[in-house]
């Protein structure tokens, strides 16, 4: 049974924030951010735009750029952190939109690892019969758990959405293997804080995300190629988890796989950023047809996982 990703739709903001804008707005300077983290600028949502209207455009692009007919699918899930409601999902609300009743829908929170665990599951629950046409949504408003005072992070993050069909007979890539993994142990080092006003900030302690991420992404690559009997010499490109280009250099380089970055333009946008990066590797040509592209991600838990797709 080949089960695999269907086309990816994107949505990101309009607007955009700079590091020149950002050292407006705190004590920072763009030669301090780019060469911390690589990031030159990130999209950020309007305040009356949530991430269900993020989630809704890209599930309209991924309509736009392909042949599927939404009303075949028949089973949404949502990686989202943000969601504007505790409930309804915003796959609930997504599926409210397109019209499509009687399906199940629900949203999971893994943060940055998202991606890799909705494939995860979305593979899973077609394997068992569950669902024959998954819509996955990758929908992150990380503007709104950022203390924009606050320069240790605010210069990290950004918003997109993503979504595409996970499915059998796939038209864009094969899944050889996926693997996820996690450990609450380190839920103090990346966690949002409720403060006085009631709104949670995002806060971590950026040495020990740092490391952990470059270690267990290099294992996670490690074990799923093992898994799937593919040599590191064998993978034609690493598209990690895109939170700092440092984090991804230094996992690129201990693996021995040239990495795709696309981390300048969109800064950390949690869950959305590995499907964003394929999206925009395939539309540059960095992705040819039978290329192995291996996949890893860290995020807040921690959570964190693998992915081998075939193209
Ligand atoms: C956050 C991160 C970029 C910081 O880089 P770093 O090289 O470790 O920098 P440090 O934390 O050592 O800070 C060095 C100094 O820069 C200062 N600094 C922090 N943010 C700054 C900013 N935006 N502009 C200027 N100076 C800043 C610090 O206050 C510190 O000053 P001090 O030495 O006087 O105390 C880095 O730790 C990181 O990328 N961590 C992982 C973050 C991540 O990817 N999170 C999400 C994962 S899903």
């Amino acid at each position: 049974m080949k089960i695999g990703i269907s086309h990816i739709g994107i949505y990101v903001p309009e607007k955009i924030i700079t590091n020149d804008d950002l050292s407006k707005m705190v004590d920072t300077n763009d030669e301090w951010i780019f060469s911390r983290t690589g990031i030159k600028q990130r999209h950020i949502a309007r305040k009356d735009e949530t991430t269900t209207d993020m989630a809704i455009a890209s599930v309209k692009d991924l309509i736009t750029k392909s042949n599927i007919n939404i009303q075949d699918v028949d089973f949404i899930i949502c990686s989202t952190v943000t969601n504007e409601q505790q409930f309804p999902s915003v796959a609930a609300l997504v599926q409210k939109e397109l019209k499509i009743p009687n399906i199940p829908c629900f949203d999971v929170g893994p943060a940055c690892a998202g991606f890799v665990y909705l494939l995860a599951i979305a593979e899973s629950f077609i394997k068992s019969g569950l669902a024959k046409k998954v819509l996955c949504i990758c929908s992150e408003k990380f503007s709104d758990l950022v203390d924009w005072t606050d320069r240790n992070t605010c210069i990290l993050f950004g918003d997109a959405s993503t979504a595409f069909i996970v499915e059998e007979n796939p038209e864009t890539c094969t899944i050889l293997n996926t693997i996820i993994g996690g450990d609450g142990t380190y839920s103090d080092s990346l966690q949002t804080i409720k403060q006085e006003s009631g709104e949670h900030f995002v806060q971590m302690e950026g040495t020990t995300v740092f490391k952990s991420a470059v270690r267990i992404m290099d294992e996670q690559v490690r074990t799923v190629c093992e898994k799937s009997n593919k040599s590191l010499e064998e993978v034609d490109l690493l598209i990690p988890h895109q939170a700092n280009a440092r984090i991804m250099t230094s996992v690129a380089d201990r693996l021995g796989i040239k990495a795709y970055m696309n981390v300048q333009n969109y800064g950390n946008t949690s869950s959305a950023t590995i499907p964003l990066a394929l999206f925009d590797a395939m539309k540059e040509g960095v992705i040819t047809k039978g290329d192995l592209v291996v996949s890893p991600a860290l995020g807040g838990g921690f959570t964190w996982g693998a992915t081998l797709l075939q193209f």
